[in-house]
């Protein structure tokens, strides 16, 4: 059936036909707890009453006009994000990378402005940004650039969580004009790194006068327990990307961005069709009164905790039990060895999760997930992770 499809993932053989809250249900009608949201998508869940009335009711008013025109849902939206955010403005687009891509062109506008020649961004080893052309450069894997050479220029990597490398940076390379880090990585496999590490780049960024850029992509939106997980640490990025969460499912990313770094596109410098028209900024409108309406970042925070305290009472100390680490609902838990087969089988048993960086189960469940939901994750996870270490 999937003859005309590009041959570009590995899918598994499961079709989903519905979904509710944190359920999935496939054509064979068998039952599914989605711990995965879409990789940290379906925050709301699955056909959110609120979400599902609001694009319905926009899609027989208004889908599409043109950023030609103004659009009264974006500016809204752009208004609330600045106010949870601690921002100044908004750039809508489609798409995670395409956030990237926009911070990346404001910090070559921002190197330029610097009279910098060939302004140079410092990211990080295991990041992950997208997978256009400037994002795969600026994504730490190799396995995400191969076959895609030439990559971009003007990008210089350093160790996740290694504030000496970028002092080093510093010190001999005078084209850098910004760091673009994530704060937790996720497809790096959730590595949470030490709570002084952005605060520490916040430091380094104004000593040098570089921008100091987040990609929230994942860990935005409330994921951690706060708007975004730079709240835990009293530090105010320059740039932040966010997409995934924003819409709940309809495709819209944003870069926001404060004081010189907002000020730095002017009409002409960037631009996308799509970006924030009305049926998607009022999907993220409703996403964002949601979140503060159902109070989903206390009950993220509590949650995450839980499940952290659960897994770490059943798991830690095992042999083959690495690490078992998050904040909020962006957990990971390290094996010791390579465990991609787990996806298979918690699916029979009616559980999806991820596994991340070969060895780490990567659970990213939706923010409207229960308790009594929280526990089945736990209950099937260990029994999974307990039985595939004693094969
Ligand atoms: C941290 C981070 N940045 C960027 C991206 C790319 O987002 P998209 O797939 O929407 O382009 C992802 C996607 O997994 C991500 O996790």
């Amino acid at each position: 059936m999937a003859d005309h499809l590009m041959s570009t993932y590995a899918r598994l053989p499961i079709r989903f036909e519905r979904g509710e809250g944190v359920w999935l249900w496939d054509t064979e009608g068998k039952q599914y707890l989605d711990a995965l949201s879409g990789i940290a998508v379906c925050a709301l869940g699955h056909a959110h009453p609120a979400v599902a009335r609001a694009i319905a009711e926009q899609a027989g008013r208004l889908v599409h006009t043109s950023n030609l025109y103004a659009i009264p849902h974006q500016e809204v939206l752009a208004d609330r994000l600045c106010e949870v955010s601690g921002m100044a403005r908004a750039f809508f687009c489609n798409s995670g990378a395409e956030a990237n891509e926009a911070a990346i062109k404001i910090a070559r506008l921002f190197g330029h402005s610097r009279e910098i020649d060939n302004p140079a961004i410092i990211v990080m080893e295991n990041s992950f940004h997208g997978r256009t052309l400037a994002t795969l450069t600026a994504t730490g894997n190799r396995k995400v650039q191969a076959g895609f050479e030439p990559l971009v220029q003007g990008f210089i990597r350093v160790p996740f969580d290694d504030l000496e490398a970028i002092s080093t940076v510093a010190d001999n390379s005078p084209e850098v004009a910004a760091v673009l880090v994530e704060p937790i990585q996720g497809e790096g496999g959730i590595n949470v790194p030490d709570a002084n590490y952005l605060a520490g780049i916040r430091r380094i960024c104004d000593a040098h006068g570089w921008l100091m850029m987040l990609d929230e992509i994942q860990t935005g939106m409330g994921r951690t327990g706060k708007w975004f997980a730079y709240q835990h640490t009293g530090t105010l990025p320059d740039v932040v990307t966010v997409a995934k969460a924003l819409g709940n499912g309809v495709p819209i990313g944003a870069c926001l961005a404060l004081g010189t770094a907002a000020e730095m596109m002017q009409p002409g410098s960037h631009g996308t069709t799509f970006g924030g028209n009305p049926l998607a900024a009022r999907a993220a409108m409703t996403v964002l009164e949601t979140l503060d309406s159902e109070n989903l970042l206390l009950h993220a925070a509590e949650l995450g905790q839980r499940l952290l305290a659960g897994f770490t009472e059943e798991l830690s100390g095992i042999a083959g039990v690495r690490d078992i680490r998050g904040c909020g609902l962006m957990i990971g838990i390290e094996l010791d060895r390579p465990c991609g087969a787990l996806v298979g089988t918690a699916l029979e048993r009616g559980l999806l999760l991820n596994v991340t960086a070969g060895r780490v189960i990567r659970l990213l469940p939706p923010l409207v997930t229960t308790i009594r939901q929280a526990e089945m994750i736990i209950r099937i996870v260990v029994e999974l992770v307990r039985e595939f270490l004693a094969e």
